[in-house]
């Protein structure tokens, strides 16, 4: 079978924001504890920061973490996280039903972003806290000193303000489960209250309104509207969140998921537009995706009161990978609405990374943000699909290719992301570039096996794993090359 991708450079959505490669870190399981931070560890440095997690993790190169939460976030104070360790207070967590000892702050997580090279995406309380501890969180972090909580900053170690520049306003507050969940009108009440304290402080600061927390939610884009009416002018993002399931363990209709990522992120587009509109504004506002992932395997989230248990450990497989791709080329296709995205979470709980005491294990996910990561530069280009369907379930017909395209003008690079949803079916592509001509040494990568749940484990790490392809330009300089079933091909190629 055959398919064909055309692309023309004039033809794009805009720049891909490189923001959309970020993750998710929270006080959650093991994921901060034995995670990130493991004091004593061999494998940590003298910050108790483990070193091989940060040498993956330096392999996605994430320009922002989001912290500390998540539904932690909704009953945690954090004053709690800062000062001399040892007289900071062990805490319940009832977010996961934990015991939370606070060894790991807000002081520690910007000094493990500033040594990772990553940008804190700070988020505050609003379920059990106001806009006053909100500000002050602001005025500990962004203010250069001479107040109280700034003060406090310096006499805690950190003379220079830590400088975040990207705040959540909550998180997920349309949820029943959220502590000092509210409805839409409240929210905006309390979030448009925090934003001009918070910005009062600092005007360089962006934030992030709580949007609803999934398409599955009665509240869905009703809740984002009202939350964007008020606070239009107050803030330069949304929040939107997915977890992909496949509850019914039907490959051919999970597959097919980016189906339904597309549509939430033209239900958003449409929604901006609207309340653009209505508001009569030139400001634009964009998505914020600040959770996603697949997660349905381990929904157990009841620490039973203990420290760093395992929870939301999730395993993860071939077809995950290429539903997590699906995520990626849906924001890489949909640069102009979707400006910041973060894998939720990066390390133990729903994650690409798992440790234990003495090592750790890759998982199938971490390819595809890291190809995305490094090849995805530049303007999102426009791609021109033809090719076959097939059956997906109670999706119905859906394409067999998933496809995303950049283009990098500063290198002259592009590069092309290929999901092959077919679970049998190999395709040779032919990739034409208008009348472009391709340097020849064409570099191709693919993530693929034939069984879709086939995963990575402590006692077999590679089984899933990237490998090199090949690719070749023809006479006129289109690009040939044939796309696995059940993978991911990434092809970047030099124009001349
Ligand atoms: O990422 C796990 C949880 O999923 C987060 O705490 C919450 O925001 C979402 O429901």
């Amino acid at each position: 079978m055959v398919a064909s991708i055309r692309l023309d450079l004039d033809h794009h959505v805009g720049e891909i924001d490189r923001r959309i490669f970020s993750g998710f870190l929270e006080h959650l399981g093991r994921a901060v504890y034995e995670g990130v931070f493991d004091p004593g560890n061999p494998l940590s440095n003298s910050d108790g920061f483990r070193t091989d997690v940060a040498a993956a993790l330096r392999k996605l190169a994430m320009p922002y973490v989001r912290y500390p939460g998540g539904n932690f976030v909704s009953n945690y104070d954090w004053r709690d996280g800062v000062g001399p360790q040892d007289q900071r207070p062990v805490r319940p967590d009832f977010a996961w039903r934990s015991i939370e000892p606070n060894t790991f702050g807000v002081d520690e997580f910007v000094r493990w972003c500033r040594w990772m090279d990553i940008e804190p995406m700070m988020a505050v309380n609003l379920g059990t806290l106001g806009s006053r501890d909100a500000a002050e969180l602001v005025e500990y972090c962004n203010l250069p000193g001479g107040t109280h909580y700034a003060n406090a900053r310096r006499e805690n170690g950190s003379a220079d303000p830590h400088g975040v520049k990207l705040w959540c306003l909550g998180n997920e507050m349309d949820g029943p489960w959220q502590a000092g969940h509210c409805s839409a009108g409240e929210y905006a009440v309390k979030a448009q209250q925090a934003a001009r304290l918070m910005k009062g402080l600092d005007p360089t600061i962006e934030l992030v309104a709580c949007g609803t927390s999934g398409r599955y939610m009665d509240t869905y884009l009703e809740w984002d509207r009202v939350v964007l009416e008020s606070c239009w002018d107050d803030v330069e993002y949304v929040s939107a969140h997915r977890y992909s399931r496949n509850y019914d363990d039907d490959s051919a209709w999970f597959l097919a998921e980016g189906v339904e990522i597309d549509r939430i992120l033209k239900d958003y587009a449409g929604l901006l537009a609207y309340v653009r509109g209505v508001k009569k504004s030139d400001k634009r506002v964009y998505v914020a995706f600040d959770e996603w992932n697949v997660w349905y395997k381990d929904r157990q989230g009841d620490g039973a009161w203990s420290r760093a248990p395992h929870l939301l450990e999730e395993v993860y497989n071939l077809e995950d990978a290429l539903v997590c791709a699906q995520f990626l080329n849906s924001f890489v296709r949909h640069a102009d609405t979707v400006k910041i995205a973060c894998l939720a979470q990066i390390v133990n709980v729903i994650a690409p990374i798992l440790t234990k005491p003495d090592g750790m294990l890759i998982q199938s996910i971490f390819y595809p943000l890291q190809f995305y990561s490094e090849h995805a530069r530049g303007f999102s280009l426009s791609p021109i699909v033809e090719g076959p369907t097939y059956e997906a379930g109670s999706r119905g017909e859906a394409p067999m290719l998933d496809v995303s395209a950049s283009h990098d003008p500063a290198t002259h690079k592009i590069s092309v992301f290929i999901v092959n949803r077919s679970l049998q079916q190999d395709l040779d592509v032919r990739i034409s570039l208008d009348s472009l001509r391709v340097d020849p040494r064409v570099n191709v990568t693919v993530l693929t096996g034939h069984d879709p749940k086939s995963h990575n484990s402590w006692e077999r790490p590679d089984v899933i794993r990237p490998a090199s392809g090949s690719a070749t330009v023809n006479a006129d300089g289109e690009l040939l090359l044939t796309v696995p079933s059940l993978g991911l091909s990434v092809v970047s190629a030099q124009l001349n």
